[in-house]
C-alpha cells in the first residue's frame, strides 16, 4: 500500500509526498502493536489510514479479509492531546462518544464508571477538566476511547507531552486497560521503552516514503512491572531498536 499527498496550495504530479510505501503489515485480535521511527516517516498517516480518515493511493485495508472504505466501526483513538472538551464534566467526556453513536447512555453508566476505576480516578466522574492534571486527562482520553468496546484502538503518542514519571504510570495503567478489554492496540510512539514495556511487537518504520524494516517481538512475559524497566533484556531490546532506527 501507498499514500502520496499533494503539496497544499501548489499543483502538478512532482509536487507530491510519497507518505508510506509498501506498507504492509497485520495485527492479531487482542495484540498490542508499536510502530517506531523518524519524524515525518508516515506513523501518523497509517493511523488515519486505518480509521479512514485518509485512503490511500495504491492498495486497501482489509479488516477480517474484507477491504475497508469510509471510517470503519469499532475503532476508538487518542491522540498526544487529550482533545477533552471543557465544558464537559469528566463522566460526559467519556460518554461522548455514546451519544455520537447515539446509545442510551444508561446502557454505558456503569461501564464508564468501571473504566474511571481501572485508571484510578474513581470519585472524579463530577470533576471539571480544568481542575484535572495532563496525566489525569490523558487517563479520560483513554475511557473515552475505550467506552464504545472498539475492536482496535489507535493511539497517537497519547503520552508525549507528560513527564517521565506520569507516563511510567500510565504504561501500567494502559497495560491492566488492554488485558481487561482484551481490545487490539496500535501505538505509535517515539519512546522506545515505551513500545518495549507495552507491546507483543515493535515495527520499525524507515524514513520517508515509510516501509516496515524491522520487526521485533517483546517475549517478556506479562504482567510486565515497573521493575522489568531495569531488566538487562529489556535494556538490550531498547538498545537493539534504537540501532535500527535511521536518522
Ligand atoms: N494532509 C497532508 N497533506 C500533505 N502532506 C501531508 C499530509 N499529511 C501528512 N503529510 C506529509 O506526509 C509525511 C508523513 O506525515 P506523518 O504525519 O504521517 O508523519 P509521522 O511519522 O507521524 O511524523 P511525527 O513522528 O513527526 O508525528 C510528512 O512529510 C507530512 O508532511
Ligand atoms: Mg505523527
Amino acid at each position: 500500500m501507498s499514500v502520496r499527498f499533494a503539496t497544499p496550495g501548489r499543483k502538478g504530479a512532482e509536487d507530491t509526498v510519497l507518505a508510506l510505501d509498501g506498507i504492509d503489515w497485520t495485527v492479531e485480535k487482542g495484540e498490542f502493536v508499536s510502530f517506531v521511527g523518524p519524524s515525518g516517516c508516515g506513523k501518523t498517516t497509517m493511523l488515519k489510514l486505518i480509521s479512514g480518515i485518509v485512503a490511500p493511493t495504491s492498495g486497501q485495508i482489509l479488516h477480517w479479509g474484507r477491504p475497508v472504505s469510509g471510517t470503519p466501526e469499532g475503532i476508538g483513538m487518542a491522540f498526544q492531546d487529550s482533545l477533552l472538551l471543557p465544558w464537559r464534566n469528566v463522566l460526559d467526556n467519556v460518554l461522548l462518544p455514546i451519544e455520537i453513536l447515539r446509545r442510551p447512555r444508561k446502557d454505558y453508566l456503569g461501564r464508564a464508571e468501571e473504566l474511571l476505576a481501572t485508571v484510578g480516578l474513581k470519585g472524579f466522574e463530577k470533576r471539571d477538566i480544568w481542575e484535572l492534571s495532563g496525566g489525569m486527562r490523558q487517563r479520560v482520553s483513554l475511557c473515552r476511547a475505550l467506552i464504545a468496546n472498539p475492536e482496535i484502538l489507535l493511539l497517537d503518542e497519547p503520552f508525549a507531552a507528560l513527564d517521565a514519571f506520569t507516563r511510567e504510570d500510565l504504561w501500567l495503567v494502559l497495560q491492566e486497560l488492554h488485558a481487561r478489554s482484551g481490545c487490539t492496540m496500535v501505538l505509535i510512539t517515539h519512546q522506545l521503552g515505551e513500545a518495549v514495556f507495552l507491546s507483543d511487537r515493535v515495527m520499525v518504520v524507515s524514513k520517508r516514503p515509510g516501509r516496515i524494516i524491522h520487526v521485533e517481538a517483546i517475549k517478556a512475559q506479562r504482567p510486565r512491572s515497573p521493575d522489568d524497566l531495569v531488566d538487562p533484556d529489556f535494556l538490550a531490546q531498547v538498545a537493539s531498536l534504537r540501532r535500527k532506527i535511521e536518522r
